[in-house]
Order: structure tokens, then sequence, then C-alpha cells
């Protein structure tokens, strides 16, 4: 089933997110409603505030993604602004006394990096204003990684808005062949970074495609940010990643709050929960919002549980 999956139903799935047609009808669909439930707290501020304060109280940090993405449209990147401006208001009030246990997440391209004239300097003005109302709120800031094409122009934005906001953090994908650089370059400028696989659709041109290979890159680029200076992030529900980050942080002589675990709303919440009380440093990756499709068949694409969940809520009688 895994080998079918991995290299027959995925590419479907995962080109399912870039189709407008399908992506209209599943949204109407009650049913995917019940269960982006699973994935997604909610579509309002008040939902994911919910969420983030029964995540506070289990001991786990937070991040915030509000969904969307490829926007096309400024007044709908300005409006993408001020649902970040409001959520930090809103997070600046929770109480909480662990340091950097609040974090917001942004894609670049929600904030405008598409817009036709002038997308790229958007972005960079958007990521900056995010940034200074972060710092007021106590909060931190990771972009997102999106489709390989959007790499080079995010890093840059990256590394300039770094010089005013060293905190910000970006996400790295194992599976780009370029990602090692990637890493000893961000490792070395003491950056946050968030090493995750990748959840898009890529050639092989630019990508590792087969999942030992996106394993071995893994690895690899996890020794390279936990010997460096910055801050590893490991996003990553697999046992196998999990386990090489104890490892490797222990050989290195990473103290305990040098870096630590990050997982998905609604995906091993038992390990999460284990992993926090053991000690480790674990953050919860929280998207709410009413753009959750791309972000939901990303979901589904990763793995055969996830869709057969679907599958089966689609066979049940409607609730
Ligand atoms: P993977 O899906 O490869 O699964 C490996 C093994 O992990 C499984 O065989 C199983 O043992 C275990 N496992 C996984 N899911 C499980 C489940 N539901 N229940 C039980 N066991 C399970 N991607 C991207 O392209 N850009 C981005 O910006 C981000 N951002 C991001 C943030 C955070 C915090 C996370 C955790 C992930 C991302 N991703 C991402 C997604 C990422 O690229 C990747 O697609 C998923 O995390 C899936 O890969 P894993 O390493 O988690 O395990």
């Amino acid at each position: 089933m895994s080998r079918f999956f991995d290299t027959a139903l995925r590419p479907i799935i995962t080109a399912a997110a870039a189709s407008d047609r399908i992506r209209e009808t599943s949204q109407r669909l009650t049913v995917t409603k019940r269960v982006v439930g699973r994935f997604v707290p909610g579509e309002t501020e008040d939902d994911v505030l919910a969420a983030i304060r029964g995540s506070l109280d289990h001991g786990l940090a937070v991040t915030i993604d509000h969904l969307g993405e490829d926007t096309t449209d400024d007044t709908q990147a300005a409006a993408t602004v001020e649902a970040y401006l409001s959520l930090l208001e809103s997070m600046s009030r929770l109480p909480t006394t662990t340091p950097n246990a609040l974090e917001v997440s942004v894609k670049l391209t929600a904030l405008g990096q598409m817009l036709p004239r002038h997308g790229r300097k958007i972005a960079e003005e958007n990521v900056h204003t995010i940034c200074s109302a972060a710092q007021t709120a106590g909060a931190l800031v990771t972009i997102d990684a999106e489709d390989h094409s959007t790499v080079d122009e995010r890093l840059d934005i990256v590394r300039t808005v770094r010089r005013d906001h060293p905190d910000l953090g970006t996400v790295l994908q194992a599976y780009l062949r370029r990602t090692e650089d990637d890493c000893r370059e961000f490792a070395e400028s003491g950056a946050r970074i968030r090493l995750c696989k990748g959840a898009y659709a890529e050639p092989p041109t630019v990508a590792f495609t087969d999942r030992v290979h996106v394993d071995e890159a893994y690895l690899r680029c996890l020794r390279i940010l936990m010997k460096g200076k910055g801050y590893p992030m490991v996003a990553s529900h697999d046992p196998t990643m999990i386990g090489a980050a104890h490892e490797v942080a222990a050989e290195v002589g990473r103290a305990p709050g040098t870096w630590e675990h990050q997982m998905l709303y609604g995906i091993r919440t038992d390990e999460q929960l284990r992993l926090a009380t053991t000690g480790y440093r674990v953050r919860v990756y929280i998207p709410y919002g009413g753009e959750w499709y791309g972000y939901f068949v990303r979901r589904l694409a990763e793995k055969p549980a996830n869709l057969t969940f679907f599958l089966r809520a689609l066979a049940e009688p409607a609730r």
C-alpha cells in the first residue's frame, strides 16, 4: 500500500491542491468540513485562541498559521496582514510565562509575493510589519516554505529582514537537493530553522522523490543544523527523525532549550504530549481560517491513514 500510495496516489492528491474546480466542489461538502476539523481547529480567531489555550495548558508551545496562499489580490494580502496583527494582539494577552511559547507562521504568497507588480517588495514590507507587531506581542515569526520556485526570493527576504529582526526564522525542506547548502548557510548565521521533509509535488530535477532519499537528506540536514550556531526546529512526526534528533543533540552537546520538536495540530498528539512531559520543548503548528483547502489536501497526501480517515467519513451517513 505504502509504495502504491507514494508512487500513484500521492501525485494525484497533491495535484488536486492546485485545482480550482476540485477545491470549489470539496469546500461545499459538509463531510469535508467535518474531517478538516481534525487538522484545523476552526475558521475564526476565537477558534484558534481556544486551541492555543488548550496547547499552552498542556505545556506545548504554539505557532499559528492564518491559512491562505497564492494571493493575487492586494486587498487579500492586506487582509492577511490585518488578521496577523489582530491575532498577535490577542496572543499578547494570553497568560503564559514560558519564554518564546508564542509564534506565528506566515506564507509569503499570502502576503503578496505573487502580486504582478512589486510583489517581492510588498511581501517584504508585510513581513517587516508582522515582525514588529510580533516583537511588541512577545512572539516569534517563522516563514513557511512553499514550492521550489519561491525559495530563492524567500531566503533573500529572510536575509534582509533578519538584519532588523534576527529572530525571524524560516523553513527548509529536506527533499530539495539545494537544502544541505541552505542549511550550512543559515546554521552558520545563527538562524532559527524549521527543518521539514517537504509537502509539495516537486520534479526530480530539484527534489529527491523517493522516501528513502528524502529521509537520508533529512538526517544530513539535521546534523548540519544541530552542529551549527542557530536554533534547529525539528518539524517531523517520524519516529526515526525524532530519535535521530535526540541522538545528534546529545552527541553535539546541545542543551535542552537550544532546539525544539514541532508537529502539526491533530497529528500524533499523544507523542507531542509524551515528548513535552519527558522534558523536550514541543511546538504545535495550528492553522486556522477559511482558506483551508490547500493545507488539508497536503495532509491527505502525506499518509495513507489520513486519506483513509477522509474516505471513511465520506462513507458515513451525514450528521
Ligand atoms: P512522514 O509523513 O514522512 O511519516 C513518516 C512516519 O512518521 C510514518 O511512517 C509514521 O511512522 C509517522 N507518522 C507520520 N504521521 C503520522 C500520523 N498521523 N500518525 C502516526 N504516525 C505518523 N512542509 C512544507 O513543504 N513547507 C512547510 O512550510 C512546512 N511546514 C511544516 C511545519 C511543521 C511544524 C511540520 C510538522 C510540518 C511542516 N511541513 C511543511 C510538512 C512536512 O514537509 C511533511 O510533509 C510532514 O511533516 C510529513 O512528514 P513527517 O516527517 O512528519 O513524516
